[in-house]
């Protein structure tokens, strides 16, 4: 099998345990449970915070969590700053399955400021609807190359003093720098999700190690870099896709993927924020804060009034 269907093993999981409440379970979840294999018969990607700790009110402020329309939580995000503007990032397979289909926005939103996924809201939870998605357009299923994506709300999120938005990277991560991963992801390899929000400290593995043949010989491309340990134990993993790993106060990556979650010689793979802060930026810029029927129809409106007013 070449795709990996990492957002649609992520969305059975979900589509799992709802349906399993009604004893009506008909979803592929082996998907989940095993590996991809490569056409040698070597564990390609296995998609899945492992030895984390419980994250209290304000340790993580711009974590977001991307949902289904039924508050199913898919994947994370972060509420991040360039510049001026503020807006979603997340991971580019969190929103496109692995035939190039970009999820519908209508079946999306977002939740922002609550530690908790639970249906039940906590008490400044904030939801936001979704008004465009951007993928990176090189984004790559095969390789996972690439794997950030954009998130355009309808209306923005309100800053309290526990959710704000990160400042995107402005100088790229270094060798054994000292980064935070969280999520509400499964808290081990073949785990289930967790309801509250987990954190755990990592640091960036040298690439030369991580990408050497003992490990992902080759497959962390050039602008992705590798955090957790080479002896394994801590890492992000199933459903924590899309979620920022951040470093002094800034955000540094996105979780992107990894073999199997806190294996040994396997420490998870996140893209490099600061690379893509080009395409970001040009991104952000190209999209005008409301959208454009609201502008067509606004003009239509003032052209009207204008014409009255002339004769
Ligand atoms: N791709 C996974 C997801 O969809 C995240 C995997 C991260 N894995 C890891 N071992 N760090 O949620």
């Amino acid at each position: 099998m070449k795709s990996i269907h990492l957002l649609f093993s992520n969305f059975c999981v979900f589509t799992f345990f709802i349906a399993q409440q009604f004893h009506s379970v008909n979803c592929e979840v082996p998907h989940l449970q095993q590996p991809v294999y490569d056409s040698d018969g070597n564990i390609k990607f296995f998609p899945r915070i492992v030895g984390g700790t419980k994250a209290h009110e304000g340790d993580v402020r711009g974590i977001v969590s991307i949902q289904t329309w039924k508050n199913e939580h898919i994947c994370g995000g972060t509420w991040f700053r360039i510049g001026n503007k503020t807006q979603i990032l997340t991971a580019a397979h969190c929103v496109i399955d692995s035939k190039g289909h970009l999820f519908p926005k209508l079946l999306l939103q977002i939740m922002g400021d609550d530690l908790s996924i639970s249906k039940s809201p906590g008490l400044h939870r904030q939801m936001r609807k979704v008004r465009k998605i951007v993928p990176h357009p090189y984004y790559n299923p095969e390789n996972l190359q690439n794997d950030i994506a954009m998130i355009f709300l309808t209306t923005q999120f309100k800053e309290t003093r526990t959710f704000a938005p990160i400042q995107l990277a402005t100088r790229s991560v270094v060798d054994n720098q000292a980064c935070n991963i969280a999520g509400w992801g499964y808290t081990a390899e073949n785990g289930v999700s967790s309801i509250e929000l987990l954190m755990a400290n990592v640091s960036v593995v040298p690439r030369e190690i991580c990408n050497g043949a003992f490990s992902y010989n080759g497959r962390v491309g050039p602008y992705a870099f590798c955090a957790g340990s080479m002896g394994g134990g801590i890492d992000t993993c199933q459903g924590d896709s899309g979620g920022g790993i951040t470093s002094q106060n800034q955000l540094v990556g996105v979780v992107s993927f990894g073999v199997g979650c806190g294996r040994r010689n396997f420490p998870g793979v996140y893209t490099n924020a600061y690379h893509y802060r080009g395409w970001i930026e040009k991104t952000i810029n190209a999209s005008p804060a409301i959208n454009q029927s609201t502008v067509l129809m606004l003009a239509t409106v003032f052209a009207a009034i204008f014409a009255r007013s002339m004769f």
